[in-house]
């Protein structure tokens, strides 16, 4: 091979295409007639753009963000109470939300939007998570992305110093409240080997509100979108 040929790059990669093509993707995970569990950031957002007018006919939504929960009620999708919805006994079949990493085994680093409370809450009481993506979100190894920790204020200081014994380099994210009040810690440096061991012990540490690791319930099926296509990957056991 002439050693001094050119190779020709492929052609750009539009980002925002890719998110929106996962976003369609997901809609035929939506159940008709019933709530569907929306997270939060610009790959949802396009999603729900998607609903807006699209096939899928779910009753409503229940929301993880008040910014989401403004996007759909301006969608025309009435969006529900959570505690509503669980004291009624309604069924909850589907969470549809994006990550800012996701790893071979369906683990998560979220809260790039700050939304992680509210996303595991929602997350955790939907049936079946299913995670959207450009091709950009998956890795190997959980933790190129700084791991978002939401914290109460006051134990910024605290967790901060057990973050950094752990190894990490935290730094607050400035000028950020999140829906709940508090603040955000973005940390770099951290070796995350086992991702459910660092959740469960994180979220231990009194200040802490939400770890951004969803390790100990992953998404169920991750939809990634590259320019080859669309992609569907299920966890272990989980329905693709
Ligand atoms: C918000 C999140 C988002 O899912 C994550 O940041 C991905 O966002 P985007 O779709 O904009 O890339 O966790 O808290």
């Amino acid at each position: 091979m002439d050693r001094n040929a050119r190779v020709e790059p492929g052609p750009p990669v539009d980002q925002n295409a890719l998110k929106r093509a996962a976003a369609r993707a997901a809609l035929e995970e939506v159940v008709d007639g019933a709530i569907v569990g929306v997270g939060s950031g610009s790959t949802v957002e396009l999603f729900i753009e998607e609903l807006h007018g699209g096939a899928a006919r779910p009753a409503g939504a229940v929301s993880s963000s008040e910014r989401s929960s403004q996007r759909l009620r301006a969608a025309g999708i009435e969006v529900y109470d959570l505690n509503r919805v669980l004291a009624e006994g309604r069924r909850l079949p589907v969470y549809i939300d994006g990550a800012d990493e996701i790893d071979g085994a369906l683990h998560m680093i979220k809260g790039g939007g700050a939304a992680l409370t509210r996303e595991k809450i929602v997350a955790a009481a939907c049936e079946r998570f299913v995670c959207i993506v450009d091709a950009s979100k998956c890795v190997a190894r959980l933790g190129r992305f700084p791991l978002p920790v939401e914290v109460i204020p006051m134990a910024r200081e605290l967790v901060a110093a057990r973050l950094r014994a752990l190894g990490g380099r935290p730094l607050l994210r400035d000028g950020v409240v999140t829906d709940n009040g508090n603040h955000i810690l973005d940390v770099v440096g951290l070796d995350i080997d086992d991702p459910a061991a660092l959740e469960s012990e994180i979220d231990h540490w009194p200040g802490v509100v939400t770890v951004g690791l969803f390790a100990r319930k992953g998404a169920d099926v991750v939809i990634i979108a590259s320019a080859q296509g669309i992609e569907r990957r299920a966890a272990s056991g989980a329905r693709a």
